[in-house]
């Protein structure tokens, strides 16, 4: 495996891979009943798909950890197994009702999913924390392109550069479209703050409902430390030569406001002074510590 250069599609930075079989996905056929989970990297993906498969499996645990995560809720746009196609063939033959997940801004999204006004659950991250994990999966990501250090990889996130584009479009535009389609929006920092009513959120928006001991059961499967230790759920599958794990574990920390610690104070006052701009207008507000 090698590290993939990023090719513009419509304005966004995404990998060869992804380009070369742009037609098959941009014509991808979504089915009424698929939910789709969308995200810009690191901002917790996998988190809400492992609440999202308990939740469906009404908590069986077992059922839920049938397979890997990106087996059992495939990526929309690349297979992250050898020899890595796109994900849209392997969709082909999954059955319905199918969670797929992807990181592609609202535009690039294929047409068919808004057209059978399919729901998508959208989770947020705050950029500082969301671009430290970015900035380690890239380390360990052997197919994602080579970070370089720290400060230079800060300014290209700044400068909207890295892999599926711009954070502050990715998460504005969902924010903005959330009314005009079947979008749930979830921060990442309130589901730290409160597992359990955010999955509540999530069991309303699938119309599902559980009893009080199920839903215990859920927060305590998707709590970091459980998934970190969970197979099924930390990614341990995936070949090292594609997820080097001694690089940075994909479970890294989990936390808000870690971004403290690479930071430094000059970086966070010109990274926050610039996003004050690049945000203003929005009514789209993050924390970045609870
Ligand atoms: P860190 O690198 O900050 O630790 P994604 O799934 O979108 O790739 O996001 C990965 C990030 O979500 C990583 O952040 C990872 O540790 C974090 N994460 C995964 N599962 C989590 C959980 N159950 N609770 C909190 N954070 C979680």
């Amino acid at each position: 495996f090698h590290r993939f250069p990023l090719h513009m599609v419509h304005g966004i930075p995404l990998m060869e891979p992804i380009v070369q079989q742009w037609g098959p996905i941009e014509d991808f056929q979504a089915r009424p009943d698929d939910l789709l989970i969308a995200t810009y990297p690191k901002a917790g993906t996998t988190w809400m798909q492992e609440i999202v498969d308990l939740i469906l499996v009404r908590g069986d645990v077992e059922k839920a950890h049938r397979a890997p995560t990106h087996i059992r809720m495939p990526f929309l746009e690349i297979c992250p197994t050898p020899p890595m196609p796109s994900g849209v063939q392997q969709l082909v033959d999954v059955p319905s009702p199918r969670v797929i997940k992807t990181h592609l801004p609202f535009q690039l999204v294929p047409k068919s999913f808004w057209e059978n006004r399919c729901k998508v659950i959208y989770v947020a991250r705050n950029a500082k924390d969301n671009v430290v994990s970015y900035y380690f999966f890239d380390q360990m990501n052997k197919t994602q392109p080579e970070p370089g250090p720290w400060e230079l990889y800060l300014r290209k996130f700044m400068e909207e550069k890295l892999a599926w584009g711009s954070w502050y479009d990715h998460v504005c535009r969902y924010w903005d479209e959330r009314t005009n389609h079947n979008i749930l929006y979830v921060f990442y920092e309130d589901m730290k703050e409160d597992p359990a009513r955010e999955i509540r959120r999530v069991m309303d928006f699938l119309e599902v409902e559980l009893p009080p001991e199920v839903l215990e059961k859920i927060v305590w499967q998707t709590s970091f430390q459980v998934m970190k230790e969970n197979p099924m759920a930390n990614y341990s599958s995936v070949p090292s030569t594609i997820l080097d794990q001694d690089v940075s574990p994909f479970m890294r920390k989990g936390e808000v406001g870690n971004w403290k610690n690479y930071f430094t104070v000059a970086q966070s006052e010109v990274f926050d002074a610039h996003y004050q701009r690049r945000m203003e207008g929005s009514s789209l507000h993050f924390r970045t510590q609870i």
